[in-house]
């Protein structure tokens, strides 16, 4: 097995940990995650989330990392290399072009609404110096999303700042850029759930976020959650295996790392859920149903009356957008690195040019259905729901199911054992079979449903 990546590696564990929990964090916990609890049922959404984190996610993470940690290239070519190695069918190269195209989709809606946060952290540190205050916000969402032009230049600015992080290369762009984000990540989250508490609104919002109603778990909160814990994960697309790439041989043990960073995540989602909250029901917004709008919708109003709102404001927005900014960069780097694996190290910077180009064209499918073509339905949805959907809802499922199930029967025994070397045989054996028949039947049944 090589002992590093031609494309660098993490100095430390911790650099991996930061790296790791920078791509899972994101949008994903802090936009998405209240959201989705607030649109599915609240505490029935939230619990089977869990429970998909834990029975699916988790073991699915590890099997990401040390694949790419045995592999030590791009996920194409990992997954090539693993094929052989174990004497296997080559076609579960598959899951690495699945990724590669999941992983631009993804990034092309992405980029969008990172825009609008970066959109919104102008507009507070405008007011800080005497900018016009948002006294609707429910106006200045909708005149944000109706004005193409506004949404293609944040959209624009957003893919500049990932591209930028990415040509750098491992060391130093993506190792550079978490060492000072993720502490100040944690910081900003901090302070804003320090604030919540001031509201007065704890009880209720943690009612609304853990007190289960049963009656609302149905097929497609199972469908949505589960897509959740993927997404959130940045699971299924090989985000994760190319991180593993990256990842020093000795002295890191790789179930350690995946559940700090599967438990860093899902700590980051519940805490925004307490940050926004009691902020929503102290503004006597309703906590249910808020859609992809929740945040831009009802914090604004909550920054207005609080003492240094503005502030609370700039800091809440610059938080989202540096969540999202460590997710981006990982997204980037599969597709990236596979590029310069095939066409020679001195291409970095093309190579992430290019794929980042690609996706801010496709990212204008996303601006247009958000104002010129708002009609424009497919299979019920509009085109930035649609493209959403299949990505999220669908291909990563699919390419989490296809990764438990080639680790779990298709992988050399020799190979697992060897990367898993910490783990006792009780907690291997058990993760190996929620990787061979738990997680692809759960996942399955999921997925035929929502196709049902
Ligand atoms: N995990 C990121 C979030 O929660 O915002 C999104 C993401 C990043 C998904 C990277 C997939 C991925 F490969």
């Amino acid at each position: 097995m090589d002992k590093t990546s031609i494309h660098g590696m993490w100095s430390s564990r911790l650099m991996f940990i930061l790296a790791a929990t920078g791509s899972a964090v994101g949008l994903g916990n802090i936009w998405r995650f209240p959201y989705m609890a607030s649109d599915n049922g609240g505490g029935a959404f939230v619990l089977v989330y869990l429970a998909c984190i834990a029975i699916v996610g988790l073991p699915i993470l590890i099997a990401e990392i040390l694949i790419g940690r045995h592999g030590r290239v791009s996920p194409v070519n990992t997954l090539r290399g693993l094929a052989k190695e174990s004497g296997t069918s080559r076609n579960w190269v598959a899951i690495g072009w699945l990724g590669i195209v999941a992983g631009i989709l993804i990034l092309s809606f992405y980029s969008v609404v990172a825009g609008w946060t970066l959109h919104y952290a102008w507009l507070y540190l405008k007011q800080l110096f005497g900018g016009a205050a948002i006294t609707d916000p429910g106006a200045t969402f909708t005149s944000l999303l109706s004005n193409p032009f506004e949404l293609t230049f944040w959209h624009g600015l957003f893919m500049l700042l990932t591209v930028a992080v990415v040509a750098l290369g491992v060391e130093h762009g993506l190792e550079r850029a978490v060492r000072f984000l993720m502490p100040a990540l944690f910081l900003m989250l901090l302070i804003l759930v320090a604030y919540g508490f001031t509201t007065g609104h704890v009880g209720e919002a943690a009612a609304f976020l853990f007190r289960p109603d049963w009656s609302k778990i149905d097929g497609n909160v199972f469908l949505r959650a589960m897509g959740q814990a993927f997404f959130t994960l940045s699971l299924g697309m090989c985000a994760m295996m190319t991180y593993g790439a990256y990842l020093p041989r000795s002295g890191i043990s790789i179930p350690r790392v995946g559940a700090a960073v599967a438990l860093t995540d899902t700590a980051v989602a519940l805490l925004a859920g307490m940050a926004i909250f009691p902020l929503v029901i102290a503004f006597g917004l309703d906590p249910a149903g808020g859609g992809p709008g929740l945040i831009f919708n009802s914090l604004p109003l909550a920054f207005n009356e609080m003492p240094f709102g503005i502030v609370y404001g700039l800091l809440f927005f610059g938080l989202l957008s540096v969540a999202a900014w460590t997710s981006s960069i990982s997204l980037l780097e599969p597709a990236t690195a596979f590029l310069v694996e095939k066409y020679g190290m001195a291409s970095r910077k093309r190579a992430a040019l290019s794929i980042a180009v690609l996706c801010w064209a496709l990212g204008l499918l996303s601006v247009l259905s958000l104002n010129v073509w708002s009609d424009v339905r497919i299979l019920d949805r509009d085109i930035m729901t649609f493209i959403e959907f299949i990505a999220n809802d669908l291909m990563l499922p699919l390419g989490g199911m296809l990764i438990a199930l080639f680790t779990g029967w298709a992988l050399n025994n020799t190979i697992l054992r060897e990367q898993l070397s910490e783990m006792p045989e009780a907690l291997f054996t058990a993760w190996r079979w929620l990787l061979r028949i738990v997680a692809p039947a759960l996942v399955l049944v999921v997925l035929l449903r929502a196709l049902a």
